[in-house]
């Protein structure tokens, strides 16, 4: 499987900073960069008839994957899906209500007993089918990102059952039960290794792992329900590809992001906006290429605010392997034309 990852990698901007190189222009590409700020996002949705239907329709999804590529010409696509088709394929139920975000069944310790040891793999099918159409699509220049999210993120959705500030349902039943939640975690790691690879064997050229809520963890906490769980999604990916490229983007992880890249493992790190740029520098990138981190209000702000943030970004980190990104996803009143101005700014 090494030819998946190595095959077209000198071609690829993203390919070549993730092999520790560093490039003068810096790869883009944003976080949930397709998504409702663009209006034939929000029309196919409608034809799709809704989020989760888009999803899991091989020919929208792929149709949505690319219209970001094709106004802006980012560096890589990402496949459009969400991180808890996992949790649907874990036999729960998920449900996307307009203007509220998802809506699972909450979980208890004793529910957990119930949740599937192993994936539905005819949930997750079409998905595969959408990173094949996309790959077939895209040019030589353009890299194909999969994704999941990370156990601990994903977790905290399963056991609230819905967004919450700071994930305390999670929280809570990981301290009073971290057996039974252990074993939640387990099942959402060799779930995440098989979809992880499952995307690999379709066309990804490089995975993201999207750790949402790590930060709302303590350094104990975090070693144990986002590194941990991380570095064992690394390893369980590269025993069957050996050269997979995985991005982490352990939100919120501050001081815990140096022993997070030491011991997960992966290929490169994703920052957030409030992460010190170079502390990112000094600390992160003699280790691996690092990700990120303009501020998802600097670019709805646009004019001079964005300019500065991407000037610092280019300043602080462009002398060491850099992919140019937000520090979370583009926000939906995002003005288009803000994303064109912070791509002349970094494209020149
Ligand atoms: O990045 C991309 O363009 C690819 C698609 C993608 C989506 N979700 C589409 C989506 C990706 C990579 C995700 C990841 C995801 N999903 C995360 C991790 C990244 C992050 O943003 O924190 C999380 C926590 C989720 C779970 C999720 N999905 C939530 C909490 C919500 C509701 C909040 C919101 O933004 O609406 C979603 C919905 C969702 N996922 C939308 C999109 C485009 C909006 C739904 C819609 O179009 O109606």
């Amino acid at each position: 499987m090494d030819n998946i990852v190595t095959g077209h990698a000198l071609g690829k901007k993203l390919l070549r900073v993730l092999e520790g190189k560093r490039e003068t222009i810096p790869p883009v590409w944003l976080m949930r960069q397709a998504g409702r700020y663009l209006p034939e996002y929000r029309s196919t949705r409608e034809r799709a008839g809704g989020f989760l239907n888009l999803c899991f329709n091989p020919v929208l999804a792929a149709e949505v994957t690319l219209q970001p590529v094709r106004r802006f010409n980012f560096d890589a696509a990402i496949l459009f899906s969400d991180i808890l088709v996992v949790p649907l394929a874990l036999g729960r139920k998920v449900e996307f209500l307009v203007g509220e975000g998802p809506k699972l069944e909450p979980l208890d310790a004793a529910g957990i007993a119930a949740v599937r040891e192993t994936v539905d793999a005819n949930v997750l099918a079409p998905i595969y089918e959408t990173v094949r159409r996309v790959k077939s699509e895209l040019d030589d220049k353009t890299a194909l990102i999969g994704f999941c999210g990370a156990p601990w993120t994903v977790a905290t959705y399963m056991v609230a059952g819905e967004a919450t500030p700071d994930q305390a349902p999670a929280r809570l039943l990981a301290y009073r039960d971290p057996e039974a939640f252990e074993r939640l975690i387990d099942r959402i790691v060799q779930a995440s290794i098989k979809y992880l690879v499952g995307q690999f064997k379709a066309g990804a050229e490089v995975v993201q792992i999207f750790d949402t809520w790590a930060g709302v963890l303590g350094p104990e906490q975090f070693e144990r329900w986002c590194i941990a769980p991380t570095q064992k999604i690394v390893e369980g990916v590269r025993r069957q590809v050996p050269a997979a490229k995985i991005i982490g983007f352990p939100r919120g992880a501050g001081a815990m992001a140096l022993p997070y890249v030491e011991m997960t493992g992966v290929s490169a790190v994703g920052i957030d906006w409030t992460f010190e740029r170079s502390i990112a520098r000094d600390a992160l990138q003699p280790r691996v290429p690092v990700q990120g981190n303009i501020d998802p209000l600097a670019l709805l702000a646009g004019s001079a605010a964005l300019d500065r943030e991407v000037d610092d970004v280019m300043k602080e980190l462009g002398d060491g392997p850099l992919i140019i990104n937000l520090g979370h996803g583009i926000l939906p009143e995002t003005p288009i034309a803000n994303v064109e101005r912070m791509l002349k700014r970094v494209r020149g």
